[in-house]
């Protein structure tokens, strides 16, 4: 899959596609990531990208135009038209992030790991925000990192790109790694347990300090049964959301409940 993006710092996107495990997505090519600087698309001597807001208000608006023009080069690049006839399926979507958007979500981000998929063109917003005439002629989704305000999208950009590419086949070490990530369906939409590695016995700020014994014990169905209840009572205490809706769909075991009654939450959560 191909990811174009289109920004105004490509310089603080290039190093996280080279470090890290998911530096192999990229390097193989099973994630391809091309930068579009788009002060290469703006014209003048002054290559200007943004103005005024028509209305007044503080701030800048980036320019509908060389965003256009880097919009159809990128677009001539994967050999598809420069113009979409409106309302045609759309070939490859093109993403806005701002924080206006769909919250970024492990749905969201399966979405755009299918492998084969077609991948998308990643809009970085800078600024005040971008002429709504650009947004509504080319921009199919947007999406944000959060409820904050960013500098610009590059972040949100690196953050989708990552997510992607970690789900890749064959990127992380073991496979069962991101299955076992946090939101993952294969783990119910709960949180992730807790992880230790050695020493058996770290000698903390406040004394010593023990790993649970069970985890010790080389009996894989209790270690798995304490994982399974330490990401219900953390996913309880943390993300109550996310437990309602885990149960909304029918992903707690009886086992989960009985948990979760004696821990005296009730099932209004
Ligand atoms: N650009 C500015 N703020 C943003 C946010 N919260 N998410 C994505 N892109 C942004």
């Amino acid at each position: 899959m191909r990811f174009d993006v289109i920004t105004l710092f490509p310089e603080l996107i290039e190093p996280y596609l080279t470090v890290g495990v998911t530096r192999r997505a990229f390097a193989s090519g099973a994630v391809q990531v091309r930068l579009w600087p788009l002060r290469d698309f703006a014209e003048g001597p002054y290559r200007r990208v943004d103005d005024r807001p028509f209305g007044g208000g503080p701030g800048m608006v980036m320019l509908a135009e060389p965003l256009h023009r880097c919009w159809q080069a990128v677009r001539a690049d994967r050999g598809l038209a420069a113009c979409r006839v409106p309302g045609a399926p759309v070939d490859v979507p093109t993403v806005l992030f701002s924080p206006a958007g769909e919250r970024l979500s492990h749905t969201v981000v399966s979405r755009y790991a299918q492998p084969g998929g077609a991948g998308a063109i990643l809009v970085c917003g800078r600024y005040e925000g971008v002429d709504q005439r650009f947004i509504d002629a080319c921009v199919d989704e947007q999406i944000s990192l959060g409820d904050f305000v960013l500098s610009g999208g590059e972040i949100a950009a690196v953050a989708l790109l990552d997510a992607v590419a970690r789900l890749q086949p064959g990127v992380l070490g073991d496979q069962a790694s991101a299955e076992q990530d946090s939101f993952n369906p294969a783990l119910d939409g709960l949180l992730d347990c807790p992880h230790y590695t050695r020493p058996e016995v770290w000698e903390g700020p406040g004394g010593a300090m023990s790993v649970p014994s069970v985890l010790l014990s080389g009996h894989h169905a209790q270690i798995e049964a304490w994982r399974r209840a330490q990401r219900v009572q953390i996913t309880a205490q943390r993300r109550p959301d996310l437990l309602a809706q885990a149960r909304a769909q029918g992903r707690l075991r009886p086992s989960d409940e009985q948990l979760l009654r004696e821990l005296g939450y009730n099932r209004e959560l």
